[in-house]
């Protein structure tokens, strides 16, 4: 991608950054949509190399929504149920998500597992933030499954979307201490405080084209580990 600052694009008269041709980005929530948050506060920057394009729910009247909504973002709404198996609801979304011309797509809390048709149609990559270190920990209740095993430390991993539950090649990882005391609820929170820094910043990777696959290991161009308070980003903020 060209035009970054001192890029060689003409900037706008009034002395602002040169416009740049972000990465258009459709988020898909069943939820809360606090990483949707993270993204849009993000995206909300014009230097930013991604901006989000739609939003897409399978379950109507989430929160999530209203996120998007409040960013006149465009929402879309696709319930799941009624399609004959999973390919044709992979088809669905893939129609619905077509008129916003989407290169890349975060999932942020989906419920929904997805299959071939749907990850073939975004070669540009499709992004998921799971609140643990995977490979521990996959699916369902991971802070609980973290707790219930005795981990001294968890965390949050941005991964590539394959047709498996959280299995794709990893792309960054939070590392969050398990304190003594810890509840599932106290655990999600502190996770999810590293969830909002990381997800914004592993797009920025993508958008930017600093990312490298390589099998499942994902070379990442300029990118070293960094502390954040208690927690570990690997790769974190610094170039
Ligand atoms: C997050 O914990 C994320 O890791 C998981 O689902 C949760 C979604 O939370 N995939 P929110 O809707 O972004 O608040």
């Amino acid at each position: 991608m060209g035009g970054g600052p001192g890029g060689g694009v003409l900037g706008r008269a009034d002395g602002d950054r040169p416009p740049v041709s972000r990465t258009r980005v459709g988020v898909l929530v069943s939820g809360s949509g606090t990483n949707l948050q993270a993204l849009l506060d993000a995206a909300a920057d014009p230097g930013y190399p991604a901006e989000v394009a739609v939003v897409l729910s399978n379950v109507p009247g989430v929160p999530a929504l209203d996120r998007a909504r409040k960013r006149n973002v465009p929402t879309v709404v696709l319930p799941h149920t009624g399609f004959a198996d999973r390919t044709a609801y992979d088809r669905a979304l893939v129609e619905a998500l077509a008129p916003y011309r989407c290169s890349v797509v975060c999932l942020a809390g989906f419920m929904r597992l997805l299959g071939a048709t749907f990850l073939r149609a975004f070669p540009g990559g499709v992004l998921n933030i799971h609140p643990a270190l995977l490979p521990s920990f996959p699916g369902l209740h991971a802070q609980r499954q973290a707790l219930e095993h005795g981990v001294r430390v968890s965390g949050c991993t941005v991964h590539l979307v394959d047709e498996g539950t959280d299995t794709g090649p990893i792309v960054a990882q939070a590392v969050v201490p398990v304190l003594d005391g810890d509840s599932e609820d106290s655990l999600r929170q502190r996770i999810q405080e590293q969830e909002h820094r990381l997800y914004p910043l592993t797009l920025r990777l993508l958008a930017e084209g600093r990312l490298r696959v390589e099998g499942r290991r994902i070379h990442v161009a300029g990118g070293g580990p960094e502390t954040v308070g208690l927690a570990l980003l690997n790769p974190g903020p610094s170039e």
